[in-house]
């Protein structure tokens, strides 16, 4: 299986996709963003500070997570390789005049940044969508000062896993083989659909550590307290919205992502 062509179907299948994205899912622009209707990085404090910093997001999307991080003072670039979605980044920018550097490209190839320029490299929901994570790893390694910061939120390897809505339950077939998505949406790409790669801790730490990388810290971020959530914490969450109120249920049982936080050593 080529991986050209499988990214070439993901890229068709986010432009479809992009704008009932951005419309169903709420995401703020004041806080980073790890995973639906939980905290974020205020409350998370997995970054930490960031006023002066270079930092790259990767599969940026509508670039929310960089803005905010424009707001706290970095200095952001950010990447996807979906026009559409980053269209909808062009939008936000202007709107809300902020300094973010915005290119189009694959996040397995940086190779237009030197070496250790970065002091920050980010990425929300976009390794799911590698054929090739090592690759990708490798170069964030690459592209980070030494002593820099690497913060990936990716999706949990339970999430891979039907949940029984009447059972309250999840169905884990077989953890050690989980299903690879084949997506539904539409592409002009007939020969081959946009796949999602379930990967498990121990596939995602082993590659993070043979690239170079000191694995600090994992976070398996849980929603607000569901009993004050459309009140109160709903509004909190920098990442919600319809889509996700309705999985509620699930996301308050079954962790939908996991964040790896790691360092390249000084
Ligand atoms: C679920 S969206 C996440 C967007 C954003 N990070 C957010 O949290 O809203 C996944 C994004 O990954 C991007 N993507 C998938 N594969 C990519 C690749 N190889 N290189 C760059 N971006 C990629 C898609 O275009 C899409 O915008």
């Amino acid at each position: 299986m080529s991986t050209d062509r499988i990214k070439r179907a993901i890229r068709l299948g986010w432009d479809e996709m992009s704008a009932s994205y951005q419309a169903t899912t709420r995401i703020s622009l004041h806080d980073v963003h790890y995973a639906p209707l939980c905290p974020g990085e205020r409350e998370l404090n997995i970054i930490g500070e960031v006023r002066g910093k270079r930092t790259l997001e990767l599969a940026c999307g509508a670039a929310q997570n960089s803005i905010a991080l424009a707001k706290c003072g970095a200095r952001p670039t950010a990447l996807d390789m979906s026009p559409r979605q980053l269209a909808h980044a062009k939008t936000l920018i202007a709107r809300e005049s902020a300094p973010v550097d915005l290119l189009q490209s694959d996040m397995e190839r940086l190779t237009m940044f030197t070496d250790g320029c970065f002091d920050l490299v980010i990425s929300c929901f976009g390794l799911e969508f590698l054929p090739n994570p090592d690759a990708c790893l490798r170069e964030c390694f690459r592209v980070l000062k030494d002593d820099g910061l690497l913060v990936i939120s990716t999706v949990h390897p339970l999430t891979a896993f039907e949940w029984d809505a009447d059972a309250k339950a999840l169905w884990v077939t077989d953890y050690f083989n989980p299903p690879i998505e084949v997506w539904e949406e539409p592409t002009d790409s007939a020969e081959q659909k946009g796949l999602t790669f379930f990967r498990g801790f121990q596939e995602i730490f082993n590659l993070l550590v043979s690239a170079g990388f000191q694995v600090e810290r994992i976070v398996e971020p849980a929603p607000y307290d569901a009993q004050s959530a459309s009140e109160t914490d709903g509004k909190k969450t920098p990442y919600g919205g319809a889509y996700w109120e309705s999985d509620r249920e699930r996301l308050s049982k079954v962790p939908f992502a996991i964040v790896y936080k790691a360092r390249k050593p000084a």
